[in-house]
């Protein structure tokens, strides 16, 4: 990849003085390489202030109003807690009270059947659990392999964290869910988007997946030969998800900022990458990027239908598909854009 332009080196520099900050506030030990659409960032923790320089500037009044704000929602969220813990207590006790009256006024043999059913029905709720469970855990030993790529903390605010946060829950919640499962590797939860993730996905240390702080490219290191990453920017395009190669999808929410950022990065690391089938298959309107939720979506609907039109009708939202009356005019000049425009579908 060529060196970054001079216009870009400050965008650069401050997403690297970004990441040495956070460094200095989380794990010292942790100093990843920063991904930028200019290739990658080498970041180091900045020395730690001295004396006085430490003391906080104090806030100003609309900062102390936001905090105060901030505290008050958070008493009333601990309140709110504390009452549905004890609405539940309340409705343990009643039901129990009553359980007990019910078997009261049951003869022997209406209790001794009644409990019989109980039991089989435990039982049955029991081998649902360990069904849907050793699912699940199916899915570490799946052929097929996806690493959801979170190495771009650096380029997100809070807001898009949290968004990819929930398409992150939205991709595991359908793997458990899909025909065909595929194995899922979640990397680069050393930056800041690791303790996003572990707050607004549920369970996700119980997830049946793989997770790393590090980058897939360490992690998968002896695999590097099989890793494609999924990109729209690749003029490669994909004709199949074959068992035993690993695609990579780019964790970002960007509204497409940062053109070409997961491209060079595939470049850079000298893995293959590919594009959907989108424009082939799919007469669409605006942008063929789609989000990491949606991509994932794709994986699955295609490894379950072998079919790439079925595929991306079944998950690229209507709005986004050009009615067939337009013609192949419109689509012929669609072939030549060079880059995609047009909203984002995030
Ligand atoms: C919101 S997009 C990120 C766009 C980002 N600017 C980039 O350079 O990849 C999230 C990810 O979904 C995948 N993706 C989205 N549209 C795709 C397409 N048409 N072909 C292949 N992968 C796609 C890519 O892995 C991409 O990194």
């Amino acid at each position: 990849m060529s060196p970054a332009p001079d216009a870009d080196a400050s965008a650069a520099s401050a997403a690297a003085s970004s990441a040495a900050a956070a460094l200095q506030k989380g794990d010292a030990e942790f100093t990843p390489t920063l991904w930028t659409a200019d290739g990658p960032v080498e970041t180091t923790a900045p020395d730690p202030p001295a004396g006085d320089a430490a003391a906080a500037p104090p806030l100003s009044k609309n900062a102390r109003k936001r905090l105060a704000k901030q505290e008050a929602w958070e008493a009333k969220k601990r309140q709110k807690k504390e009452e549905e813990k004890s609405a539940r207590k309340a409705k343990g006790v009643q039901v129990r009270a009553e359980h007990a009256q019910k078997l009261e006024a049951m003869t022997a043999e209406e209790r001794a059947a009644y409990e019989e059913t109980r039991r089989a029905a435990r039982e049955a709720r029991m081998r649902d659990a360990e069904a849907a469970k050793a699912k699940k855990m199916a899915a570490l030993e799946a052929p097929h392999a996806v690493v959801l790529d979170l190495e771009f903390s650096h380029l997100m605010d809070e807001k898009e964290m949290r968004s990819l946060a929930k398409q992150l829950a939205f991709c595991y919640a359908a793997n458990t869910k899909a025909k065909v499962q595929t194995c899922m590797h979640i990397t680069g939860l050393g930056g800041a988007i690791g303790a996003v993730v572990r707050k607004h996905c549920s369970g996700f240390d119980k997830w049946a997946a793989h997770r790393e702080d590090g980058a897939y490219i360490d992690a998968l290191a002896e695999r590097k030969a099989d890793l494609v990453y999924l990109t729209a920017d690749s003029d490669c395009e994909l004709t199949e998800f074959k068992p035993g190669e690993v695609y990579v999808i780019g964790g970002i929410v960007d509204r497409n900022r940062h053109k070409n950022l997961t491209l060079n990065k595939a470049n850079e690391q000298g893995i293959r990458h590919a594009r959907l089938p989108i424009r082939d298959h799919l007469k669409m309107t605006g942008t063929h990027i789609l989000t990491v939720n949606q991509t994932m979506d794709i994986v699955h609907a295609s490894l379950e239908l072998g079919d790439w039109e079925k595929a991306l009708e079944r998950v690229v939202p209507l709005r986004k598909h050009r009615p067939e009356e337009e013609g192949e005019e419109k689509r012929d000049e669609e072939k030549r854009e060079d880059a995609p425009e047009g909203e984002r579908s995030e």
